[in-house]
């Protein structure tokens, strides 16, 4: 692997800014115990690798790390996928089949998008980590299991316990040690650093040695990343295949006014330089669907007639 000298990095994570270094210190000290991690972070922050990361850094290294999307698998079949079932239990299921639980035993459980979990398969979930032990679909049995949770969501938990998309009981048991990871915007000079790192891989790989043009470097300098850390590898990637030695970002970034404002715990997060017109309209949106479409306190609270709020909806 090659290496960016400036870039540090904790595990499979790059970045030394300072917010990812109070991210690591976090990280050290929960990978020393068992405890349950929640992690809430936008989408391509790193959820996973800091997953992989803790699981690496703790005593069970060598036993499996299980990923699951919880937003993959059907509802009908989560049960099942996490707990398995017995032989006979339903059509289909020819012989008894061990579920992720099982199969992550002695190590650590990673559950992406936890709120897209059905509600009732939540209740399920937290009966499962108050008592330790389950049974599988259709057994009678119950199995005892020592795995490592770690979850992750990439809403606003605050958001998705008020509208009812994660059970509060659940976000309490499964938020021992809750981590924020900061976007890549928050990360100052990492997302250079980065983009440089994922550059030299790229070289290293196929034995090139391009390099970013001055006005490449602006740019991603300038850039929001609302995809984050997913977006800045992928721009990257797809800017090194397309351009020679000098490795131009023209054609390949979509314009700043086209990322769109990040809302999170109820924050609307912008660029400098984001046109007026565009952050009216996306503070007049998200206003509207903080107050559930009310358009009499969206105005209100805007300090706009109702007449004027009509007139922008239009519009858009
Ligand atoms: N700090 C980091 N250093 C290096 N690569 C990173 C970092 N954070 C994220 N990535 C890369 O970005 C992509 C998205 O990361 P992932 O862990 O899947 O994000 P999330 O689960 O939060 O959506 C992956 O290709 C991952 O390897
Ligand atoms: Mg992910």
């Amino acid at each position: 692997m090659p290496s960016e000298k400036s870039l540090k990095h904790y595990g499979l994570l790059y970045g030394g800014s300072q917010a990812m270094e109070s991210l690591y210190l976090q990280m050290a000290r929960v990978s020393l115990t068992d405890a349950t991690v929640l992690l809430e972070g936008e989408s391509g922050t790193g959820k996973e690798l800091i997953a992989q990361t803790v699981h690496q850094l703790s005593l069970r290294a060598n036993q499996k790390f299980i990923a699951v999307n919880c937003g993959a698998i059907p509802a009908h079949l989560i049960e099942a996928a996490l707990f398995g079932h017995e032989k006979g239990s339903f059509t289909g299921a020819a012989k008894q089949h061990a579920g992720y639980f099982e199969h992550a035993s002695g190590g650590t459980l990673f559950l992406d998008e936890i709120t897209e979990m059905a509600v009732d398969m939540q209740v399920k979930l937290l009966r499962v980590l108050e008592s330790g032990s389950f049974l599988r679909v259709g057994g009678s049995t119950e199995v005892q299991v020592n795995v490592r949770l770690i979850a992750a969501t990439n809403r606003s938990l605050q958001t998705a316990v008020h509208d009812g998309s994660l059970r509060q009981d659940l976000m309490y048991r499964l938020a021992v040690f809750p981590i924020r990871v900061p976007p890549l915007r928050e990360r100052g000079n990492d997302i250079e650093l980065l983009a440089q790192y994922f550059l030299q891989e790229l070289n290293h790989q196929a034995g090139t040695c391009k390099k970013f043009s001055k006005s490449a470097l602006d740019k991603i300098k300038n850039h929001g990343w609302p995809g984050n850390v997913r977006e800045l590898k992928n721009v990257v990637h797809r800017a090194y295949i397309l351009s020679n030695d000098n490795v131009m970002l023209e054609e390949t970034m979509a314009p700043q006014s086209a990322a769109k404002p990040i809302l999170m715990n109820g924050m609307l997060n912008f660029s400098v330089g984001t046109p007026l017109a565009e952050a009216q309209r996306e503070i007049i949106l998200a206003t509207l669907q903080h107050f559930s479409g009310n358009k009499r306190l969206t105005a209100a609270t805007l300090g706009i007639s109702l007449k004027t709020l009509y007139n922008r909806l239009k519009e858009y």
